[in-house]
């Protein structure tokens, strides 16, 4: 599986040219594109990056990529970055890194996101993956609550979950959130659910990326498959 996702990274290092600004994605896949794009640059391409975590930034500052902030340039040509589903409109499940408001802030900011992956993440339906919802921790009772009603609106039920880390405690994003992650099992309608959720106060982001992917590179046993929106 790790040499399915290194052949997606290498693919979508062939769309990377000589001076662009791209969005560094967060996850074992989006890592082994950070490491591939690291000997490029050490052989002379010039490139420079936005992190979308502080482990991407760790690995990049240690592969070797000159990195930036979305404060010092205006736009990104291009973002590279995995995903937990994919389904055939595009639309994305992520975060199951922590990564997703980083991820989504810097794939809106990006000309295109090319969305790397090995080919099981190309599902008919999204679901099966638990919905990560990044929450602010004060008020997470009505939060749950408001979450709850959005699902039903949506036709989605299920679980939710706050995610712990290794250690047990809970996991903290890079932004000092929590993470809830909702098992249901099969979304309807992805970009009415991901509306319903911005909507809520407690949520600050949610790991659906509706119109965010242009591109599908997919690593499987016979061969890469780079599939156009
Ligand atoms: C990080 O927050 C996530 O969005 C990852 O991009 C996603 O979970 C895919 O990770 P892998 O490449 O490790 O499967």
């Amino acid at each position: 599986m790790d040499q399915l996702k290194r052949q997606a990274a290498a693919r979508a290092l062939e769309e990377v040219r000589d001076g662009m600004q791209l969005g560094l994605g967060t996850g074992s896949t989006a890592k082994h594109f950070v490491e591939l794009l690291g000997e490029r640059v050490a052989t002379g391409l010039k490139v420079i990056g936005v992190p979308t975590s502080e482990t991407t930034r760790a690995d990049a500052m240690r592969c070797g990529v000159p990195l930036t902030t979305l404060d010092e340039i205006d736009h990104l040509d291009m973002t590279v970055d995995g995903a937990d589903e994919i389904d055939p409109d595009f639309n994305l499940i992520k975060g199951g890194g922590g990564a997703l408001l980083r991820e989504k802030i810097v794939a809106a900011a990006s000309d295109r996101m090319i969305v790397i992956a090995d080919d099981t993440k190309w599902v008919p339906t999204l679901g099966k993956f638990p919905l990560p919802i990044e929450v602010i921790p004060f008020g997470l009772g009505a939060t749950r609550r408001a979450i709850e009603k959005a699902f039903a609106v949506c036709g989605v039920s299920g679980q939710m979950a706050v995610r712990k880390a290794k250690d047990g405690h809970v996991f903290v994003t890079d932004g000092g959130h929590w993470i809830v992650d909702a098992q249901l099992g099969c979304i309807v309608d992805p970009p009415g659910l991901a509306t319903a959720l911005s909507a809520i106060p407690g949520v600050v982001e949610h790991g659906l990326f509706i119109g965010l992917a242009s591109s599908a590179v997919l690593a499987g046993g016979e061969g890469i498959r780079v599939i156009e929106r």
